[in-house]
């Protein structure tokens, strides 16, 4: 048999030459993909996000002054309350329902002091709670109810269930811990356990014993003790479960890791300089998204914290009440607390910041919002609000784009005051009280029961087409640990690249003070993302590795596509 004739050079050197002129056309109009805060994307540019947000009153009584807000998974409800200690709120209990405060004299309250908010129509649902919740801290159990831990008098041992699918009635056993914990921090570790730290003149820290049992004795935490200032500047100190399974915990101006198993510090990070980063010199602090970059169960997961503003001075509380307020810092200092021998980095915000709330958004960007450029928290402690939300991303190429200063609100929120991330990813903002009750006149701060509704830029009109839409019943509602996951979603785009495809999981915060309890993003391991009809699309990824990178419970998930993401749907990881 014959072979086939060779192809003569010059056809040879044709087919070369238009293989690589393919490949030019190929490489040059897939621009690469840009880091950048609007889109970190392949394919046609979006136009630059100018759109810096907007607000929205949401209603005008929030019934109780929002000192602790959360979002209740599946419900659609955010639970606010207050404290007991001030006897009034702006709701009543259902008829028939008072406290009795005094047997002899027979003093009543009948006013709640928790409340559950319908997050589309602000419905107020009364709760009746007896112990006092001042200060307290709390989170979400697994099962999506609330457990929450301390306050003040007969609330500060406490611990306290709110079942909400069912009764939603509180049930409270007020000797179950065995240190008051006013103002101190709860958190959920890996294994489950619940961890309270720190409060008032409580060098200690405890896990929430079993439902109904009580605690004998806390643990010593002379961390806590060494960090005390005269007038503290280590309550509600900042506490994130590292995905290493350590406790970080961060109080004035050091940091430790806390081993849950051995209850020993196994690691001291450098100083922050600068000032004093918790109550009553109230900074801010996050875990920034954890990313999965490996389906392993034992994958590592770098995790950074940040930590921002506070107050440069250790008497602000003091010199607030004397009518002098300290400008508040204006700095940031990250962390890498997984790597072996980190430093912290310093950030500079546009504005300074004292009592803010840092919230982490579906794209993983965090807002800053809320407090004052003034002052101190505590009643009547500070001054001059910051009226200016900030977005911060983290992974911005280069510093002059850190930060983006956002439309202000016109309502201060000072003291007191909470922001959440809802479903539909705006941020329910809420309180603001430095009154010592609830008092609305001759006050320089009246006691706030306005809440609003802010959309951050991925709400820009000129963007709504572009929103991702999780199709009804596209995403399964429990998922474990590593497990493969495809979400269906709506996308109005004829061609898509993996890379523009986020699926961020959150967690919703406990939110008081300025401390955001257990908030965590994780953005998952992505695999594929398949066009499956017109504008429709499935998105593959895998499930968080461990329960140290996501512990159980429920969570926000989204996807996210060049920078916008879907409403969130709950799913329940175990
Ligand atoms: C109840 O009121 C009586 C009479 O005013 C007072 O003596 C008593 O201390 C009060 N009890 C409590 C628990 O406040
Ligand atoms: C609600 O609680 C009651 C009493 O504990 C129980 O009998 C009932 O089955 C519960 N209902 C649901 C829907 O969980
Ligand atoms: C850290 O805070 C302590 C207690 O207020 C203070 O004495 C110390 O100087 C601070 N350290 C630094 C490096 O700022
Ligand atoms: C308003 O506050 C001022 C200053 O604290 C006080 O002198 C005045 O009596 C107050 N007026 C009323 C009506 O409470």
């Amino acid at each position: 048999m014959k072979p086939p004739p060779s192809p003569p050079p010059s056809l040879l050197l044709f087919i070369l030459l238009l293989l690589l002129l393919l490949l030019t056309v190929t490489v040059f109009s897939q621009p690469e993909p840009s880091p950048d805060p609007v889109g970190e994307f392949k394919g046609k540019r979006l136009p630059t996000n100018e759109w810096k947000g907007e607000w929205e009153l949401f209603t005008d009584n929030s019934g109780v002054s929002a000192m602790h807000a959360i979002v209740i998974p599946n419900v659609n409800k955010v639970l606010m309350y207050d404290a007991t200690i001030w006897r009034i709120s702006r709701i009543e209990l259902p008829k028939g329902r008072c406290r009795v405060l005094n047997t002899t004299t027979g003093e009543e309250d009948c006013f709640a002091h928790s409340v559950l908010m319908d997050i589309d129509t602000a419905h107020l649902t009364p709760l009746e709670l007896h112990t006092d919740t001042w200060c307290s801290s709390g989170g979400l159990t697994f099962h999506g109810n609330l457990i929450s831990t301390g306050g003040f008098q007969g609330g500060a041992n406490t611990v306290r269930y709110l079942k909400i699918y069912n009764t939603s009635t509180w049930r409270e056993f007020p000797s179950a811990l065995s240190s008051p914990r006013w103002y101190s921090t709860q958190a959920q570790l890996a294994d489950g356990r619940i961890i309270i730290i720190g409060g008032r003149s409580t060098p200690t820290y405890e896990y929430i014993p079993p439902d109904g049992k009580s605690n004998a004795k806390p643990f010593f935490f002379d961390f806590l003790q060494q960090t005390t200032d005269p007038e503290e500047n280590n309550l509600y100190p900042f506490v994130f479960l590292s995905p290493d399974s350590n406790v970080f915990v961060f109080a004035n101006n050091r940091s430790v890791l806390l081993n849950p198993d051995t209850n020993t510090v196994v690691k001291e990070f450098p100083v922050l300089p600068g000032g004093h980063r918790n109550y009553p010199a109230s900074g801010m602090a996050v875990l920034l998204p954890l990313e999965v970059l490996s389906p392993e169960a034992d994958a590592v997961v770098e995790a950074e914290v940040l930590v921002c503003g506070g107050s440069a001075h250790i008497d602000s509380y003091t010199l607030g009440l004397k009518n002098v307020f300290y400008e508040a810092l204006r700095d940031c200092g990250r962390l890498q607390i997984t790597k072996p021998r980190p430093s912290w980095r310093r950030e500079v915000m546009p504005s300074a910041r004292v009592m803010g709330d840092m919230v982490i958004l579906p794209t993983g960007e965090v807002l800053m919002i809320n407090g004052a450029t003034r002052g101190a928290s505590g009643w009547g402690n500070a001054r001059e609000p910051n009226l200016k939300p900030l977005l911060f991303n983290h992974k911005a190429p280069n510093k002059h784009r850190l930060f983006k200063e956002l439309n202000p609100t016109t309502i201060p929120r000072m003291y007191h005051s909470t922001a959440v991330v809802l479903p539909d990813n705006r941020v329910l903002v809420a309180g603001s009280n430095t009154n010592n009750g609830y008092i609305y006149d001759n006050t320089t701060f009246p006691t706030e029961l306005r809440v609003e509704k802010f959309s951050p830029p991925y709400f820009s009109p000129s963007r709504a087409h572009k929103k991702p839409k999780i199709i009804n019943g596209g995403c399964p509602k429990t998922v474990s640990y590593g497990q493969d996951l495809t979400v269906k979603v709506n996308l109005n785009e004829k061609r898509i690249f993996l890379t523009n495809f986020m699926v961020t999981m959150y967690v919703p915060a406990f939110t008081t003070h300025g401390v955001a309890m257990n908030q965590r993003l994780v953005k998952l391991l992505l695999k594929d993302a398949v066009k499956v009809g017109e504008g429709r699309y499935d998105v593959s990824c895998v499930a968080p590795p461990n329960s140290a990178v996501a512990p159980e419970g429920y969570f926000m998930l989204s996807v996210v596509h060049r920078r916008i993401p879907s409403e969130a749907v709950w799913v329940q990881l175990k």
